[in-house]
């Protein structure tokens, strides 16, 4: 994909949204909002292979420090979802492994069993429980979209619609118990290897590399782990360089004075506080995506209003600061 089609505009699916938000909040604040211009590169999208491949049932795959084995059949059964560390974890409740078929998958299946998720979709482990469950609803209820149209009506979205109440609360039940142990790797560079998008994800494409260009680009360091659904494989997250220091500074002092501080309600370690989230060591592209769908109003339940101010004026640079920042703090005490 060439960089005139990576940087191409988005234009901000923003009916809904801006609705609700002139409901939800005041014009004078709606008005306030300055102009901004969605990213595309920071919502990687690459179509389905169409026919979808029929998928192995024979060979059986490994990854490393797991006595278990797998066919990619298994791989990507969304209703009995593999298991490598089974005791890295308490046992799954059957929303987390079976969910229910034919449209209901399991949280497990994309999320991981250990709640250590996958960047394209996110963390569950250590999220408050009634986090969680606001979360869902508001997937279900439309007041939490993406700024990305096409990611509006992803997975997440299609799910809440069809998930039973209780299955909600069992899992998010057993993923608040969880800790979030994967490290996040930041790394600053001027130049970043060469990538392509498989699903929503960027993985290491042709040899070579190419102008970072102000961009936050995630990548799995084995493709091959990220698609057996390994939690082990680490990921490796490339920003402009001097984005660390940038996001410290933003964080610390509040991108729009002391209010805004990102330590004033997530915490001194940013690993939550009360209502308010962890957010230490998650995905460093998902925070960004974030941060995007708050600065847009594609996220604008309820809750998110207290995000509004704290993105009102962030420019994508701060944003991309501030997520490597965020996400190269330790997950956990
Ligand atoms: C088929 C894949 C898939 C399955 C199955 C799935 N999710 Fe998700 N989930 C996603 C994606 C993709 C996102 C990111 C959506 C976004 O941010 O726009 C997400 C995001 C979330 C979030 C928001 C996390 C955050 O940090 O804000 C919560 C909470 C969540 N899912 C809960 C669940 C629960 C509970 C289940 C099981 C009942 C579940 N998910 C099953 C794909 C999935
Ligand atoms: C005034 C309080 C407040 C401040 C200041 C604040 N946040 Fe938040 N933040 C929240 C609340 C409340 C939520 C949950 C919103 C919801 O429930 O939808 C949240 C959610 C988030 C999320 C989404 C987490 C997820 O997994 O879905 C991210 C990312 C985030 N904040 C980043 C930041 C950053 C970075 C800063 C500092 C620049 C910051 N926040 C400052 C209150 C705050």
């Amino acid at each position: 994909m060439t960089r005139r089609v990576m940087t191409r505009r988005v234009t901000i699916a923003c009916m809904t949204a801006c609705v609700a938000l002139s409901t939800s909040a005041s014009l004078g604040a709606q008005s306030a909002r300055a102009p901004f211009e969605v990213p595309a590169w920071a919502f990687p999208t690459a179509p389905a292979p169409s026919p979808a491949p029929k998928p192995d049932s024979v060979v059986r795959h490994r990854v490393p420090n797991s006595t278990r084995s797998y066919t990619m059949r298994q791989v990507g059964n969304g209703f009995d979802i593999p298991d490598w560390f089974p005791a890295s974890h308490p046992p799954l409740p059957s929303s987390v492994q079976y969910g229910v078929a034919p449209n209901a998958r399991a949280c497990g299946f994309c999320h991981l069993p250990d709640g250590q998720g996958r960047p394209e979709n996110g963390t569950l482990a250590g999220l408050p429980a009634d986090y969680i469950i606001r979360q869902v609803a508001a997937f279900k209820n439309g007041t939490r979209l993406s700024a990305n149209p096409v990611l509006s009506t992803n997975s997440m979205h299609t799910l809440a619609k069809w998930v039973a109440d209780s299955d909600v609360v069992s899992s998010a039940r057993y993923f608040e118990t969880l800790a979030l142990t994967r490290r996040n790797r930041v790394v600053e560079v001027t130049r970043v290897p060469k990538t392509r998008i498989e699903g929503m994800l960027y993985a290491y494409g042709d040899k070579g590399t190419e102008p970072i260009d102000g961009r936050l680009i995630e990548v799995p360091e084995t493709f091959a782990r990220h698609e057996l659904r390994d939690p082990g494989v680490p990921y490796i997250t490339y920003v402009p360089v001097g984005s660390i220091a940038r996001g410290r500074r933003l964080a610390t002092r509040g991108p729009a004075g002391p209010a805004t501080s990102c330590m004033a309600c997530h915490g001194a370690d940013l690993l939550g506080k009360d209502a308010v989230p962890p957010i230490a060591g998650r995905a460093p592209s998902n925070i960004l995506r974030q941060l995007i769908n708050f600065r847009t109003g594609a996220r604008h339940d309820s809750a998110s209003v207290t995000m509004a101010p704290v993105v009102e004026k962030m420019t994508v640079r701060d944003m991309v600061a501030l997520a490597a920042y965020v996400g190269s703090r330790a997950p956990k005490r």
